[in-house]
């Protein structure tokens, strides 16, 4: 992670949506004379950035919460008292899927202006059949519609919904309808590559996450996880267990769980902007997992509770400033690391021949300044498989 393979003065050569080849200018242009240029100068090219986890289809924005957090309730209380995630369900059953369409695309978008090029999407405010179901059937429309290249996640157990909480065995019969109904349901509609859970003490258990995801995996579905997020419950050392592809948050992993992921092919993934913005003091410890030996990932966590932020590139800066990562180390967190926590190594989050052409261009003339300019939006396009998802706005130069 500790080098990011800058090439200096070299122009990319794309084609069929792949890239070709990477060279001098003149010589590209050359072979190449019915190209089509895009003039990079003034910019540095990186590979599309990869955002692994995201909940970016929902309806209405949480800002009274954030104030509320401000004044001290905290965020498992806030969901205690109906708030959290399960205001954002009773807002997302009230809405048609066109609604929820139209609500999401244009914040899908914004992802893109800042140069990612490929996203991870979870349900997971619906948490029934149907509005799960609904969610996914959401996820794909955005997916047909625009150039990104969009993975969906079922999360339908995101929490457990209040009217089964309310009851003394609602728990096991939500447990039950997670992996007899819905995981069959979506599992026929197609509609999902990855299942998710959210494993924290109050929500679902080591044990109860054990049962879900093994279901899910037996099904073949990739799996994820939210993981120690705000306290530790060996969440981290499920996924190594389960061969899940990515384990996230992380933010109470203990000693074990750290050497768990590092001895595993779980990536560890990291959302800074998520325990900033619950005005958490402590951050994931990036420097034990890397120096462990363990892949990190970084992503936004995009959703409108705990990390309502479409700007990937601060995320970086959070990486340096906070996680004490290399410039290097959080590139490579945000493109090659992000690929690998969605299965798609292979293909995309690389500049290199047969790679997919997600390119993204940030303006400067120094890819460590791509995590520098905190919260200024740098990126001048953005692409996927070669087609546009941000316009090319040429850079100062
Ligand atoms: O990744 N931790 C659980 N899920 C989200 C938050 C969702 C919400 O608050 O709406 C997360 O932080
Ligand atoms: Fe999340």
């Amino acid at each position: 992670m500790s080098d990011a393979g800058v090439l200096e003065n070299v122009a990319v050569a794309v084609s069929a949506g792949r890239i070709a080849a990477i060279g001098e200018a003149r010589t590209l242009a050359g072979l190449h004379p019915d190209a089509q240029e895009v003039d990079c100068r003034g910019c540095v090219l990186t590979p599309g950035l990869v955002d692994s986890h995201t909940h970016a289809v929902f309806g209405r924005p949480r800002y009274n919460e954030h104030e509320l957090r401000a004044a001290g309730v905290g965020y498992m209380e806030i969901a205690a008292s109906g708030g959290g995630i399960h205001a954002s369900v009773r807002d997302l059953r009230g809405r048609t899927e066109d609604e929820l369409y139209r609500l999401s695309l244009p914040r899908v978008r914004r992802l893109a202006a800042f140069g990612t090029t490929t996203v991870e999407i979870k349900s997971g405010y619906g948490l029934s059949v149907d509005d799960e179901l609904k969610s996914l059937r959401v996820i794909a429309r955005l997916a047909a519609q625009l150039p990104m290249r969009i993975v969906p996640t079922w999360l339908g157990a995101h929490e457990v919904p209040l009217d089964y909480r309310e009851r003394e065995s609602g728990r096991d019969e939500y447990a039950r309808l997670l992996t007899e109904e819905m995981l069959p349901a979506v599992n026929d509609s197609g509609l999902a590559r990855f299942a998710d859970i959210f494993c924290e003490p109050g929500v679902f258990s080591v044990d109860d996450s054990r049962a879900v995801l093994s279901a899910a995996k037996d099904a073949g579905l990739g799996i994820k996880l939210h993981a120690d997020e705000l306290e530790n419950s060996g969440g981290a050392e499920l996924a190594a267990e389960l061969g899940a592809a990515s384990a996230d948050h992380l933010g109470a992993i203990s000693e074990a769980g750290i050497k768990a992921l590092a001895e595993s092919g779980t990536v560890a993934t990291l959302l800074p902007g998520t325990l900033l913005f619950l005005g958490r003091s402590k951050q994931a410890p990036a420097r034990a997992l890397i120096d462990a030996g363990a892949a990190v990932a970084l992503a936004t966590d995009f959703n409108p509770g705990s990390s309502p932020t479409v700007n990937f590139p601060l995320v970086l800066t959070l990486g340096v400033s906070q996680l004490r990562m290399s410039a290097a180390e959080v590139t490579i967190a945000a493109t090659v690391n992000g690929a690998a926590a969605l299965g798609l190594a292979a293909e995309t989050g690389q500049i290199a021949p047969g790679f997919l052409a997600d390119l993204a261009l940030f303006e400067g003339e120094d890819f460590r300044e791509l995590p520098y300019w905190y919260g200024d939006r740098r990126c001048r396009g953005s692409w996927a498989r070669g087609e546009t998802c941000h316009p090319h706005e040429p850079g100062l130069g």
